[in-house]
C-alpha cells in the first residue's frame, strides 16, 4: 500500500520548502532533460503565478502547490486542451475528498459554491510544429483561511478549510496525481474528446449569461458550450462568438 499507484506521473518527485514559482523550476529541470512525469512540489511559492500575469497566493503549508512536466505527443494547438484534462482531474479529485458542489469555471478555474479554489496554469515549450514539452502548473488551496487572503479576494476565493473539510495535502496530491494519470493515458489512446464530455457535464457555466472581456473587447452572450478546441462558445445577438481567452463573468439573472 506504499507510495504512489501511478506508473509515470509523479514517477520522479522534487520536493522543495520554497520556490519563487514550482512552475519555473519544472520549466528548468525540463530544459535540462527531466523525463516526463516529474513534479515538483513546494511547501511555499514566493511568486506563485496565475495566468495574464496574475499572481497567485501560494503560503507554506496551506495548500498543494505543484507543476507536472509531460511531453505528450500532440500539436502545439491541441495545448491547451490538456488545461481542460487538468481541470477535469483536479474536480474529480476535489470531489473524491469530500466536495461535491464543485464545478469548473472556462477556462481553468475550479469553484467550490461558486468561488475559487483552484488555479491551473498550462505553459507550453516548442516549435509551432512540435510540443518539446508542457509544464501543467496546479494549486488547490486547503488550509487558506479568511485571515490569510486580503480584503478583496475574501468573498472570491475558497479552501478545502473554508469548507469546512480537512484533508490531507499529500492525500490529495496522490489523488490529483492518479486522476491525471489516468485522464492523460485515455487521451492518448482516444483522444481528447471523453475529457471533453467530462468538462463539459462538470461546468457550471454552460447554459448561463456571461460577459466576456477579451483581449480587445467586452461582450455578453450565453455561454452554449465548448468547441473541440476547448474554445468557449458564446451566443450574442449578432451570433455565436469563439473565445480562446478572456475573462468571463457570470452574470446574476
Ligand atoms: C490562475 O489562477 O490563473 C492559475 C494559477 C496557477 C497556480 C499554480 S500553483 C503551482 C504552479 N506554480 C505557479 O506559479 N503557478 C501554478
Amino acid at each position: 500500500e506504499e507510495g504512489l499507484s501511478t506508473k509515470v506521473v509523479g514517477h520522479h518527485i522534487v520536493y522543495r520548502e520554497r520556490v519563487d514559482s514550482t512552475n519555473n523550476v519544472a520549466k528548468k529541470l525540463a530544459d535540462e532533460g527531466a523525463p516526463e512525469g516529474t513534479i515538483v512540489v513546494a511547501e511555499e511559492q514566493t511568486g506563485g503565478r496565475g495566468r495574464i500575469n496574475r499572481s497567485f497566493l501560494s503560503p507554506f503549508a496551506k495548500g498543494v502547490w505543484f507543476s507536472l512536466i509531460l511531453r505528450p505527443n500532440i500539436p502545439p494547438m491541441e495545448v491547451s486542451k490538456m488545461t481542460l484534462l487538468a481541470a477535469v482531474a483536479v474536480a474529480r479529485a476535489i470531489r473524491h475528498h469530500g466536495l461535491t458542489d464543485c464545478g469548473i469555471k472556462w477556462p481553468n478555474d475550479i469553484l467550490v459554491k461558486g468561488r475559487k479554489m483552484v488555479g491551473i496554469l498550462t505553459e507550453l515549450n516548442g516549435s509551432a510544429e512540435k510540443v518539446n514539452y508542457i509544464i501543467m502548473g496546479i494549486g488547490v488551496n486547503t488550509g487558506i483561511t479568511a485571515e490569510d487572503l486580503p480584503k478583496d479576494l475574501q468573498s472570491i476565493v475558497t479552501s478545502f478549510a473554508r469548507e469546512g473539510v480537512r484533508v490531507s495535502r499529500l492525500a490529495l496530491l496522490e489523488t490529483l496525481l492518479k486522476e491525471i494519470e489516468g485522464l492523460y493515458q485515455t487521451v492518448c489512446r482516444d483522444g481528447f474528446a471523453p475529457v471533453l464530455a467530462e468538462w463539459r457535464a462538470l461546468s457550471c457555466m454552460l447554459g448561463q449569461d456571461v460577459t466576456v472581456t477579451s483581449i480587445d473587447k467586452t461582450f455578453s452572450g450565453k455561454a452554449v458550450d465548448i468547441d473541440e478546441n476547448g474554445n468557449l462558445l458564446v451566443a450574442t445577438p449578432e451570433g455565436v462568438e469563439v473565445v480562446m481567452a478572456g475573462d468571463i463573468h457570470v452574470r446574476p439573472a
